[in-house]
This record gives structure tokens, sequence and C-alpha cells, in this order.
């Protein structure tokens, strides 16, 4: 269960956003319902982004799932970009400036910053979960923790 901290003012910034999503997917199981909502609760709600969404494990390639943004690249090798360094490693990657990042895939020429998180369940890769930024250094260590938590519970509400 998520870890819903509390302050006089009530819930804030990601224990606000775990409860939100857990209501949000509360009652559906379905995958594709489920990743269509998440991409667009993260895109309205954390700001600063413009693309938001999901690659599924398909055979060891990465194939686009639900997203928000602006049309992207299909097909990811494992080999190859941020996701595929996701992918492979199974450790989010959190990257400042995409520009100095050896191999990243420029989907949408205005990111600049990137946080890939690989969704992981009962040791299988179902896929990655995308989030791209058009400022420099967007995504903080405290917004990668919250955005895992976020991850563990799409993938604890959902049949995968
Ligand atoms: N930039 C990613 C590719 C996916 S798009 O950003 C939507 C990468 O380097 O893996």
């Amino acid at each position: 269960m998520i870890d819903l901290q509390s302050t006089g003012d009530g819930l804030h910034g990601y224990a606000l956003l775990c409860a939100q999503l857990e209501a949000l997917l509360a009652g559906e199981r379905d995958f594709i319902a489920n990743a269509a909502q998440m991409s667009a609760f993260l895109y309205s709600e954390l700001g600063d982004l413009n693309w938001a969404g999901f690659y599924l494990n398909r055979n060891e390639e990465l194939v686009l799932g639900p997203f928000q943004g602006k049309v992207a690249c299909v097909r990811i090798l494992f080999s190859k970009g941020v996701c595929g360094a996701a992918a492979t490693t199974r450790i989010t990657q959190r990257v400042e400036d995409v520009h100095a990042f050896p191999g990243h895939i420029a989907c949408d020429s205005a990111s600049n910053s990137e946080l890939v998180v690989p969704l992981v369940k009962e040791g299988r890769l179902i896929g990655v979960l995308d989030l791209d930024s058009p400022s420099v250094g967007r995504f903080t260590e405290e917004d990668q923790a919250g955005i895992e938590r976020l991850a563990e519970i799409f993938l604890q509400a959902t049949d995968l």
C-alpha cells in the first residue's frame, strides 16, 4: 500500500498523486484502460512534460503503448536509447540532458530531459514508463522516487 503522508493541510505532492492514482484505477484491471488513464493522469498532473507513456516488452523489443504527447517512435531495440537502457538494466534512467546521453532517440526535438522507469512484475519485464520534458533537469531525485511509487501502484492495480 502507498504511504499516505499527511500534514495538517492534508495530502500533498506525491502522496496526493499516489492517492489520486489509486482512486483513478480502482475497480478496473484492464491493461490498456489503466495504461491510457495513467498516461493522461501523469501528463496533466505532473507539469512541464511533453510526453508521457508506455513502451511494452514484445520479445526483447519495446513497442509503443498508450501515451500522451506527439506521435512517437513505434519500436525501440533494447540496445537503443534511454528506454532500452532502462529495459536492459531494469534500473530507472534519470537523464538530466538527453543530448548528452549516448544513443538517445529524439522522437520529439522538444525533449531535453527524460525519466524512464522499468515496469517489472514477478520478475518479468512488462515494459517501461517514459516521461519526457522540454526542460533540462526537470526530474529530481524526489520526482524519481515519487514516479517509481506511481508505477508500482499501476502494476499492483493492473492485470498483466
Ligand atoms: N527518447 C526515448 C525514446 C522514446 S520517446 O522519448 C517517446 C529514448 O531515448 O529511449
